[in-house]
């Protein structure tokens, strides 16, 4: 019956972390799959959400449908952890929001809501992005193409040659974003950037898509939610997928948001019955328990305070788990210019691996990193730290 269908390739990211966990390989490391592991190697769980998920459980209520963009408690937590509480946008009531499954449901509910609006549009994505992005706004309808971003000779952006690009696209052209860690680089842009690229968005009529995964990773929760306010101040309509996934630890509960700030509230009123409408013929509505967990967590001020200490406290750790293996990196192998991982934000670094040495990483040494050379950094801890070291010294050396 299906014989004629071809063979789909594997995902380059969940293959990979299948792939892990079917390796039998005791010392095996897991730097592939953006997700973050403690110091011990175990993937935690916040005690804020254990908390709010007891509370939860205390309360043993009904499970009814959620309405179609989930709670308004869970939309105006979000905002409040976007834009901040007092943001002009907020009081205006000009941000239509709903829960996603993950910040994946958000990017492609938005993409069809940008379909529609802007039939000819194209979708403008970072050379490199995350391997997924392309995929989702193709498979939403959307022509996608590439701006430059990344210099893999010197290992930093290309801030000149992006901004020429985006600044000769078409007025509506939609251009994808990461608000900080840029996937896979690490590579952002500096506060001074984004203010040069928002005015220039702004000129030129674009529609910025932002790709906020990661927030609290890179500088903290309110400073990695900038680059969001900054657009929505220079006066750009825009949209914002955020995802709870690693800053909650609640990956497989699929818990994200969508929220498309609108020149004025009568438009995000229709914006949002316009994704209500694409959600109700696609999933229906959202999953309770993942925005019943994220909206006790941030409407509650001791939980929201807990977490927020135990986000800061991920985001150290990872950086510490740079430096340790950038130090062990110079002593191994003097000549190897690691700098990068200093230079670099977030749960992701572009080693400049090829995809061969990823191979024999994995295949000789049990490491695992994503083909492109890009690593998570959030993997490392002082049980593997040395032993990374060692493995990438050997397919440099
Ligand atoms: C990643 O980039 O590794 C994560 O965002 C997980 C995913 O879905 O690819």
């Amino acid at each position: 019956m299906f014989s004629h269908l071809a063979a789909s390739p594997d995902d380059p990211i969940l293959a990979l972390n299948e792939a892990f966990m079917r390796d039998a390989r005791a010392h095996k490391v897991n730097l592939s799959i953006g997700m973050y592991f403690d110091a011990t190697g175990a993937l935690p769980v916040p005690d804020a959400v254990r908390e709010a998920e007891r509370r939860l459980a205390a309360r043993a209520g009904a499970k009814p449908y959620l309405p179609i963009e989930g709670q308004p408690d869970f939309s105006q937590a979000v905002r409040a952890l976007l834009f901040g509480l007092g943001h002009e946008a907020v009081a205006a009531g000009r941000i239509a929001t709903l829960q996603t499954v993950g910040s994946c449901g958000a990017l492609r509910v938005g993409a069809e809501l940008l379909r529609q609006a802007f039939p000819g549009s194209a979708v403008w994505v970072s050379d490199p992005t995350w391997e997924n992005h392309r995929a989702i706004f193709h498979s939403a309808g959307m022509a996608v193409h590439a701006y430059p971003y990344f210099d893999h000779g010197t290992g930093r952006l290309r801030f000149e040659a992006l901004c020429k690009a985006i600044g000769a696209l078409p007025a509506h052209s939609v251009v994808l974003l990461h608000a900080c860690g840029h996937n896979p680089t690490g590579a952002d842009m500096t506060r001074a950037e984004w203010t040069q690229l928002a005015a220039l968005m702004a000129r030129r009529a674009l529609i910025p898509f932002v790709d906020l995964a990661y927030q609290g990773f890179c500088e903290g929760l309110d400073a990695d939610a900038a680059p969001v306010r900054l657009l929505a101040d220079a006066g750009l309509g825009l949209l914002v997928a955020n995802s709870f996934s690693k800053n909650m630890g609640v990956y497989g509960e699929r818990c994200g948001a969508l929220s498309v700030v609108c020149p004025d509230a009568a438009q995000a009123t229709l914006v949002l019955g316009q994704l209500k409408a694409i959600v109700r013929q696609n999933y229906s509505s959202p999953p309770m328990h993942a925005g019943r967990l994220v909206t006790e967590v941030l409407n509650d001020a001791a939980l929201r305070e807990a977490w927020a200490r135990e986000v800061e406290g991920m985001r150290l750790r990872t950086n510490a788990m740079r430096a340790a293996l950038h130090e062990v990196l110079r002593q191994r192998l003097p000549g190897y210019d690691a700098d990068y991982l200093l230079r670099q934000r977030g749960m992701f670094s572009f080693t400049g691996l090829s995809p061969a040495q990823v191979d024999a990483l994995r295949e000789s040494h049990a490491v695992y990193l994503v083909r492109s050379g890009r690593m998570c950094l959030s993997g490392l801890n002082g049980g593997n730290v040395d032993r990374v070291a060692d493995a990438i010294a050997r397919v440099i050396g």
